[in-house]
């Protein structure tokens, strides 16, 4: 294929999928299988490795990120970004009402919006194309986010023909709720700590230095105001209607999320509607706005330094509601966390009805000097776990009692224990404090784990009071005419158990790994664990050094990983487990051949045949060692197309072995 043709292609492939992900994301309304969609981004992915000079910065492959931003360079802004003035009110918005209606002698019409909780950016477009994507910082300079901001799949990367050449766009990003619980969720498994609510989620995930993570996270946006040197748009949503005609996702008409209105009534009506339903959108918003739409009209009303006179934000009150606090009780987590629960006398918070609330651990008790009885404030505000607030103090009796910490577990018994540093207390009897057995064996057996099927926590429960296991090892001693005769057991159940724990001795050492409950190796460190180490053996003699070496893993991954080998009551049921025949090695993939084994090989360049990865693939599955840099070690340099004068230099003046493409594929045919 010659570049004229891969420009032709290339273009027509960017177009397509442009459109498609429109169609998917913005318009809700998909008109290609995700199979179609994927063969053509990735015939694009290749296209622009095969032609690096034709490959856009702002092209559809850039959505899954990969860009890192070390330092995110400042930028001043060409028009100053401004604020909303508050009001928290009816009041006071009808005095602003009167206000505004004494600056302008013709009649207002009004814009009322949706006041989205999340994070203002300011996108720039030249010539129908992404140009940059600014954050608002302190409102006349922000920060550079523009690799971050174009994983976001509802933010255009290329604009339709009817847009203007030059312009700037504002709006909010900000992150579903649902992304924000699979999120949490993910952390929670990981034991990391918890996001506090989606808004701070969203402006923390837009200044992470890796792009790809960004693209996971899931951030959506809507934009609200067009900003142009010469704008001929005479009201603003008018020009929101043409932003969504030029490829925006602009809040819905339909669904209220903005909506015209001329009286005090109507603007009432749409502030009660939300103060209600906002519980029923897919995203968090804490206020609703108020604009003027005609553009002379707004600029006759002016702007402070700060805010514009013609739009004003009216804030929801958080829902606060009071009720009774009945008792505290204690939960004991798989690895001994105790976390104190609120019981309450139920009430009606945010659409659902509250019973409990997390209290977190003895802080947040002591924060509040909580009395059984007390009547407590509760709060859904930014979180999605109710919070007490407060506490009525009129209500308070001298007959209340403190609330004091748990001493001793509620389960076993044992001491609690809270570590210097630790918010939480801990019951250190791992190996007989029955949750926190249960609770490992279930994470054992778990789907991210495991995966046993037919064994589930009901049948762990029933094991475990039955006596006949204490930990994972025991699974694998169960006998059929122990379990027969057990309740709820029938013939096939009982096989189905015995088969689901016989088949999870093919499970691959990653998930045995994570299955072993260590604290803070989730998933996706376990993976990079044994794709580093390979044995188990190897994971046990590593020292602190080696462990914090492996990408992704910190300091408290390390030491736990490395105080969980060394505690002999582990290194003893990893044998049992090894002896058992868990998989405790990673599975070497077969190699094509051996035709490479012993050499280190550098590739550099671009190929015809190949993309950069799959040579790079070829020399690992024939036997072969990549390496990113040319030294001494170097036995071949594999060159492509434009590889830098320098490299070339560096290979002759240690006179490695230069091989190109079709070189290197004969190489590895022959043996
Ligand atoms: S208009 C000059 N409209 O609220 C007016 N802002 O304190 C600029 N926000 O930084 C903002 N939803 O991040 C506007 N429908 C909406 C909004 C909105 C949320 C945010 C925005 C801004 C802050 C104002």
């Amino acid at each position: 294929m010659n570049i004229e043709e891969a420009k032709k292609e290339i273009d027509s492939l960017v177009k397509q999928i442009n459109q498609h992900n429109h169609n998917y994301y913005v318009e809700s309304n998909p008109s290609i299988s995700d199979y179609d969609f994927d063969q053509k981004l990735e015939r694009l992915i290749q296209l622009e490795k095969q032609f690096p000079l034709l490959a856009d910065e702002n092209s559809p492959s850039k959505r899954v990120g990969g860009d890192i931003t070390k330092n995110f360079t400042v930028v001043k802004h060409r028009f100053p970004m401004l604020s909303l003035s508050n009001t928290y009110s009816k009041s006071e918005i009808e005095d602003w009402l009167v206000r505004l209606q004494k600056l302008t002698d013709d009649p207002i019409e009004f814009v009322c919006e949706l006041k989205y909780d999340g994070v203002a950016i300011s996108l720039w477009y030249e010539n129908q194309k992404l140009s940059k994507a600014i954050t608002r910082g302190d409102g006349t300079k922000g920060e550079d986010i523009t690799n971050n901001v174009r994983t976001i799949k509802t933010i255009p990367l290329t604009l339709n023909q009817s847009a203007p050449d030059s312009f700037e766009i504002r709006g909010e990003i900000f992150l579903p709720l649902k992304q924000f619980e699979a999120l949490n969720k993910q952390r929670k498994e990981a034991e990391e700590p918890l996001f506090a609510n989606p808004r701070n989620t969203a402006s923390g995930t837009l200044k992470m230095q890796d792009s790809s993570v960004v693209a996971k996270r899931g951030l959506d946006s809507f934009l609200y105001s067009v900003y142009m040197y010469r704008n001929t748009i005479t009201n603003h949503y008018q020009q929101i209607l043409n932003a969504e005609e030029w490829g925006f996702k602009v809040p819905p008409i339909k669904e209220r999320y903005i909506e015209k209105s001329t009286s005090v009534e109507e603007i009432m009506n749409f502030i009660n509607h939300w103060d209600t339903h906002r519980y029923d959108l897919p995203f968090e918003i804490d206020g609703i706005v108020l604009k003027v739409n005609n553009v002379h009209q707004q600029n006759e009303i002016g702007a402070t330094a700060k805010s514009p006179r013609w739009a004003i934000a009216y804030k929801f009150k958080a829902e606060r509601v009071e009720t009774i606090l009945q008792s505290v009780s204690y939960q004991v987590g798989r690895t001994g966390a105790i976390t104190p629960v609120a019981n309450l006398e139920p009430v009606s918070l945010g659409g659902t009805t509250v019973k409990r609330a997390s209290l977190h651990n003895a802080d947040q008790i002591e924060k509040n000097d909580l009395h059984l009885g007390d009547s407590v404030y509760l709060e859904k505000g930014g979180e999605i776990i109710p919070k007490i607030v407060g506490v009525n103090q009129d209500q308070r009796k001298s007959s209340f009692s403190k609330v004091l910490f748990l001493e001793n577990c509620p389960e076993c018994s044992s001491s609690l224990i809270r570590k210097e540093g630790e918010a939480q207390h801990f019951c250190l009897n791992e190996s007989n404090c029955p949750p926190q057995v249960k609770g490992k064996m279930e994470h054992f057996i778990g789907r991210k784990a495991m995966n046993i099927d037919g064994v589930g926590e009901e049948t762990i429960e029933l094991l475990y009071e039955k006596k006949l296991i204490k930990d994972i090892a025991d699974l694998y001693s169960l006998k059929y005419d122990e379990l027969i005769v057990l309740d709820r057991m029938a013939d096939k159940s009982v096989k189905n158990v015995l088969k689901g724990i016989q088949d999870s001795l093919a499970v691959p050492f990653e998930k045995v790994l994570f299955g072993l409950g260590i604290r803070y190796v989730g998933e996706t460190i376990a993976k990079k664990i044994t794709q580093e180490f390979e044995t188990m053996e190897a994971i046990m003699q590593a020292d602190i050094e080696r462990l914090i070496g492996v990408d992704e893993i910190g300091e408290r991954i390390a030491h736990s990983l490395f105080e969980y080998c060394r505690e002999e009551k582990n290194i003893q049921l990893i044998h049992r487990l090894q002896e058992i025949g868990l998989q405790f090695k990673t599975n070497k993939k077969q190699l094509d051949s051996e035709a490479l084994k012993g050499k280190t090989i550098v590739v550099s360049g671009v190929f015809e045949q190949y993309s950069r990865n799959e040579i790079k693939s070829l020399i690992e599955n024939n036997g072969g060692k990549v390496s990113s840099s040319i030294s001494k070690k170097t036995d071949l340099l594999v060159a492509g197309n434009n590889m830098g004068p320098s490299k070339r230099k560096k290979a002759n003046d240690l006179e490695i072995s230069i091989l190109n493409e079709s070189d290197f594929i004969d190489l590895i045919s022959k043996k």
